[in-house]
């Protein structure tokens, strides 16, 4: 079975958690494997669970890393990571040495056209990571009503026509469904003017990039998720999370910079007492980005960010 993803910030990712051998660990998005991989060579008598909401991922690494699973060093969990702590609570697991988090789409699931990811490829709109999962971009663009959709456009896509673009949604909606994502392409270009599709990329690259997150949640899942993870960590754990986009990386920074800074510290303390210190320090100061070689030879790499915390107390 072919699964051809090129892991990106492999090494600083894992290096990042700073493994111990007989500690517990999670994948969170174990997508085709490669931090899984680079993290059970580190262990001796640890254990990692590896969390995807896509079946096809666990299926790939059933065989990929099948001598893992039959050494007991490794349990695959199909789920969303938002259920991070209640799953790992039914495998008996109440606190980890560490966890990686690579967010997005995995190669295969955007390259794959009748998953419905990508505006290069004609396929019916889906854009579902889990695919026994209700809701897809079917719903979204055929259902939810015009505000919803100028918010989504303008929060997740960052999309400057968001209005424009949601009106022209409504409109050919009114007459037929739209059901490819050929048929959406048509409907945003011409929602955005000629002067403006000249630059700035693909005209609906933002706009499917938004209908992605909304669908999948995954704002709103990597913030319940990351709060599990921070309490589920043991001292001298750590967390390694690589962004892909800036909503993203805004959120990861915000939570951990919440996280690493006193709180209400009445003024005038000539020492901050321990209990009032943060419980978690970060480990880089400033993202950690790829490398030009990097960069060179996976393009899926760009606008790459690392940001790791650690658990000091
Ligand atoms: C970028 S890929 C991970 C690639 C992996 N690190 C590797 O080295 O091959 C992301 C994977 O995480 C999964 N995923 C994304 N969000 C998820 C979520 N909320 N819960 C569980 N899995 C998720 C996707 O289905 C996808 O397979």
């Amino acid at each position: 079975m072919e699964f051809d993803h090129v892991t990106v910030l492999l090494h600083e990712a894992v290096d990042g958690l700073n493994i111990n051998p007989d500690g517990i660990y999670v994948d969170a998005t174990l997508g085709g494997g490669g931090h899984s991989g680079l993290i059970l060579s580190k262990l001796r008598d640890g254990h990692l669970y590896a969390f995807d909401q896509d079946q096809t991922a666990i299926d790939y690494n059933q065989e990929h890393l099948a001598q893992y699973v039959q050494n007991q060093h490794l349990t695959f969990i199909k789920s969303n990571f938002k259920n991070l702590r209640s799953t790992l609570a039914e495998h008996g697991v109440t606190h980890i040495d560490g966890i990686v988090y690579d967010l997005g789409v995995s190669s295969p699931q955007f390259d794959d056209a009748k998953r419905g990811f990508s505006y290069q490829h004609d396929a019916k709109l889906d854009m579902r990571m889990n695919q026994q999962q209700k809701l897809s971009a079917y719903e979204v663009v055929n259902e939810w009503p015009y505000e919803r959709l100028v918010k989504i456009l303008y929060r997740y896509g960052e999309e400057r026509f968001a209005k424009s673009i949601a009106r022209s949604i409504e409109k050919h909606r009114q007459e037929a469904p739209i059901v490819t994502t050929f048929q959406l392409v048509d409907v945003i270009k011409e929602a955005i003017p000629a002067r403006a599709r000249r630059h700035g990329g693909h005209p609906a690259k933002r706009t499917f990039q938004a209908i992605r997150i909304a669908v999948n949640d995954e704002l709103g899942v990597l913030e319940t998720s990351l709060e599990q993870a921070l309490d589920l960590l043991e001292v001298g754990g750590r967390i390694s999370v690589i962004t892909f986009q800036s909503l993203e990386d805004r959120l990861v920074k915000t939570m951990f910079r919440e996280k690493t800074t006193l709180q209400d510290v009445p003024a005038g303390l000539p020492v901050v007492p321990v209990e009032m210190q943060p419980d978690f320090k970060l480990v880089n100061k400033k993202p950690i980005e790829p490398t030009q070689a990097e960069l060179t030879h996976n393009h899926r790499a760009h606008s790459a960010h690392l940001r790791i915390i650690e658990r000091i107390k």
